[in-house]
C-alpha cells in the first residue's frame, strides 16, 4: 500500500503513526478534535517537549557525535556543532532564560542574523515552553516594535550587529529604538560584530547570561497544544497577522514532511535550506523538521554573491550537500549569472532539489534540474504557507515530476480547487485553492484576534480553509499554482501586502495618496510598483520615497518603481482599481475602464508617464 492509500484509508491512524515517530512524555487520547472548528486540537492530551525531540533524544539514542549544524559564516569562518554540543548549548541558554524569571507561555522576540545562537535561542524557548516570535533581520525597528507590542514580549534577543556583504551592519541601535516604552524587560545581545553599543540597565550580553550556566537542564513536558511560536506575516490589510502554531501537531508534520518529501536519510545526508530563520521556511525546515529528524545540515550566514557568485556551489562542494532547498528567485538569479559558475564546482553529491516560496516557472525548473542537478536529481516543488506550518502540496521524489507543477496534496493532506461558489473546477479552469481537511500543523489562530482568523481564512468558503492562491488542475489532475488572488505581493518569495506599502508611503509628508501593485518581474517574481499623488507637486521625491518605505518596513519592501501620477483610478465606491495600475506597470494596454468613476483618469496617467 503506498502512502497516499494508507492515508486515505484511515487518516487519523496515518497521522498517529507519524506522531509516534516523535518521543512523547504521555500519549494522546484522540488524534483530532475538530469540534471547535476552525480551531483544531491535534493529539489531544498528549504531552511532549519540542526541544527534547529536536536534540536530547538523538543524544540518548547514541547520536551525540553526529553533526547537527555545519555553520558557515559569511566571511568563511565555520563551526561544526554536534547534537551533544547542541544539547549543552540549548540547556545553558534555557537555564539563562529561566534565570530572568520567564515562565511557560511568556513571549520572547528574537531578531538575529543566521548564526547558531538563532537556533539555540529558539530551541531554548521551546524547551521552557516560551513562545518565540522571530522577526526577520531585514525588518525595520518600527516593524520589530509593532510585533513586540502585539505579542507583549518580555524579552528581545538580538545581536550587536550582523555581517552583510562583507561589512558589519549594526543591529543594537534599531533594537533600542524598537523596545523603548514597550513590554520588553530585557534585551539579550549576542556579540557578533564586536562593534561598540550603547548600553542600558535592561541590556544583558548573551555570553554573560548563558556561558556560566549549567549545561544540563531537565526538560518539562507540555501539552500538545501548548503554543510554540508566533510568526507575523502580511495579509490584505496593513497590519501583519501573528500566526500561532502549537507543539505536537506542528512538530509531527514538520518532521514527517521533511523526511518524506526529501527522502531523508539522516545517517548520510547533508541537507541545506537557504532560507532565513526569520521566515516560516527557516522555522520548519532549518530548525524543527531537520532537527526532529536528527539530520545533519548546513546553515549559511551570508548572501549568495559574497564574496563571489559561486558561494553556494562552493558550500555544496565543501560539505557534500545532498539535499538543497531554495526559492525560484535565487534560481533565476543563478540563471542570470550564468551556467559556467555552477559548472566550475563538484555538485555530484546532490541527490534531491527543492523549491519553495512562489510558483517556479518551467524555464527556471529546467535550468535548476540541468545545471544544478545534472539531470539526475528529482525536484520537489513544495507549496505551503506560514499558516499551514509545513508542506502541503508537493511531489514525492521518485514520482514523475512536471516542470512548474507542485502536483498533488501530500499523503494525509486534503486540497482542492474550487470556483466562486465552492464547487470543484474542471481541468484547465482557474479557481481558488482550498484545504478541505484539517491538518496537524495548521495555524491555531491569529494572536489576539480570533475574529480576524475566522474572517480571513474560513468565511470565503464554508468549511474550507481559503489559502489566497489561484490554481488549476491539468488533465492528469495535477495542481498548478498561479499566484495570489488577494492584495498580497510575492517579491523574491517574500510576502508583502500592498496596503502595508501604501500606508508607509502615505506616512511621508509629501504623499497625498498612494496605490501599490505587484508587477511581473523576471527575477524576483513580482516587483513593487507604487503610484503616488504628491502634495503640491513636490519634486525629486521618488528616491526619497523608496528609501522611506525601506525605513518604515524594511529593505525587502522598497518599491522597484515609484510613479508620480495626477490621479488614481477608482470605482464609484472609491475602491482603487489595481488591475488597471498593474496593466500600466506591466506595460500592457489598459483593460476595461467602464467601472471607473472618471474614465479619463487612465488617459491622464498615461499622458503623465509618457
Ligand atoms: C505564499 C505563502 C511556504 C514558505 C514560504 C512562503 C506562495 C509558496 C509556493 C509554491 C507557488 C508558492 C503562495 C503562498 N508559495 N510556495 N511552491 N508554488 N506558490 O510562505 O510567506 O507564508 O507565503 O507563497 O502564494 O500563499 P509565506
Amino acid at each position: 500500500m503506498d502512502l497516499y492509500t494508507e492515508a486515505d484509508t484511515d487518516r487519523d491512524e496515518f497521522w498517529a503513526r507519524q506522531a509516534r515517530r516523535l518521543s512523547w512524555a504521555s500519549s494522546w487520547s484522540n488524534v483530532l478534535d475538530w469540534s471547535a472548528a476552525p480551531v483544531a486540537r491535534w493529539f489531544v492530551g498528549g504531552r511532549l517537549n519540542v526541544a527534547y525531540n529536536c536534540v536530547d533524544r538523538h543524544v540518548e539514542a547514541g547520536l551525540g557525535s553526529r553533526v547537527a549544524i555545519h555553520w558557515e559564516g559569511e566571511s568563511g569562518e565555520s563551526r561544526a556543532i554536534t547534537y551533544a554540543e547542541l544539547q549543552r548549548e540549548v540547556s545553558r541558554a534555557a537555564n539563562g532564560l529561566a534565570s530572568l524569571g520567564l515562565v511557560a507561555g511568556d513571549r520572547v522576540a528574537i531578531q538575529l542574523p543566521m548564526i547558531p545562537e538563532a537556533v539555540v535561542a529558539m530551541l531554548a524557548c521551546a524547551r521552557l515552553g516560551l513562545v518565540h516570535s522571530v522577526v526577520f533581520g531585514g525588518f525595520s525597528p518600527a516593524a520589530l516594535r509593532s510585533r513586540i507590542e502585539d505579542a507583549a514580549a518580555r524579552v528581545l534577543i538580538t545581536a550587536d550587529g550582523q555581517f552583510r556583504r562583507g561589512g558589519a551592519v549594526p543591529m543594537k541601535p534599531g533594537a533600542d529604538e524598537a523596545v523603548a516604552g514597550t513590554s520588553v524587560e530585557h534585551v539579550v545581545v549576542v556579540r557578533r560584530t564586536g562593534s561598540s553599543v550603547d548600553w542600558s540597565e535592561r541590556d544583558l550580553w548573551w555570553h554573560d547570561l548563558v556561558d556560566a550556566q549549567s549545561d544540563t537542564h531537565v526538560p518539562e513536558s507540555f501539552d500538545a497544544e501548548h503554543p510554540l511560536f508566533i510568526l507575523y506575516t502580511s495579509g490584505t490589510t496593513g497590519r501583519p497577522k501573528g500566526i500561532l502554531h502549537t507543539s505536537g501537531g506542528y512538530l509531527t508534520q514538520a518532521a514527517y514532511t521533511h523526511s518524506v518529501v526529501f527522502d531523508l536519510r539522516p545517517e548520510s545526508d547533508v541537507y541545506w535550506c537557504t532560507a532565513d530563520v526569520g521566515w516560516v521556511t527557516g522555522h520548519s525546515y532549518i530548525v524543527y523538521g531537520p532537527l526532529a529528524n536528527g539530520a545533519t545540515q548546513v546553515i549559511y550566514e551570508g548572501t549568495p554573491d559574497t564574496p563571489h557568485q559561486g558561494r553556494h556551489f562552493e558550500i555544496i562542494q565543501k560539505y557534500g550537500v545532498t539535499i538543497y532547498y531554495t526559492a525560484p528567485t535565487l534560481i533565476r538569479t543563478f540563471m542570470k549569472w550564468g551556467a559556467d559558475i555552477p559548472a566550475a564546482y563538484d555538485l555530484s553529491s546532490l541527490r534531491v532539489l527543492g523549491s519553495v516560496g512562489e510558483p517556479i516557472n518551467p524555464e527556471a525548473w529546467l535550468w535548476y534540474s540541468e545545471h544544478i542537478g545534472a539531470g539526475r536529481c528529482p525536484i520537489v516543488d513544495t507549496w505551503w504557507q506560514t499558516e499551514t506550518g509545513a508542506m502541503m502540496i508537493s511531489p514525492l521524489p521518485g514520482a514523475e515530476t512536471k516542470p512548474g507543477s507542485a502536483q498533488r496534496a501530500l499523503p494525509g493532506i486534503g486540497a482542492s480547487i474550487v470556483d466562486d461558489s465552492g464547487v470543484p473546477v474542471g481541468p484547465g479552469e482557474t479557481g481558488y485553492l482550498v484545504l478541505d481537511k484539517p491538518w496537524p500543523s495548521m495555524l491555531r489562530g491569529i494572536w489576539g484576534d480570533p475574529e480576524r482568523f475566522r474572517e480571513t481564512y474560513w468565511s470565503r468558503f464554508s468549511g474550507f480553509y481559503f489559502a489566497g492562491d489561484g490554481a488549476k488542475y491539468d488533465s492528469d489532475g495535477d495542481i498548478w499554482l498561479l499566484g495570489r488572488v488577494d492584495d498580497v505581493m510575492n517579491v523574491s518569495g517574500h510576502r508583502i501586502s500592498t496596503t502595508e506599502v501604501e500606508s508607509a508611503l502615505v506616512s511621508h509628508p509629501s504623499v497625498a495618496e498612494a496605490a501599490v501593485v505587484g508587477a511581473a518581474d523576471e527575477t524576483t517574481g513580482q516587483g513593487i510598483v507604487a503610484f503616488v499623488i504628491l502634495r503640491g507637486g513636490a519634486d525629486g521625491a521618488v528616491e526619497e520615497l523608496r528609501n522611506h518605505v525601506a525605513k518604515e518596513i524594511g529593505p525587502i519592501a522598497k518599491p522597484r518603481q515609484v510613479l508620480v501620477v495626477p490621479e488614481l483610478p477608482k470605482t464609484r465606491s472609491g475602491k482603487i482599481m489595481r488591475r488597471l495600475l498593474r496593466d500600466v506597470a506591466e506595460n500592457r494596454a489598459v483593460g476595461d475602464t467602464t467601472t471607473l468613476a472618471d474614465s479619463s483618469v487612465m488617459e491622464l496617467i498615461a499622458k503623465g508617464l509618457a
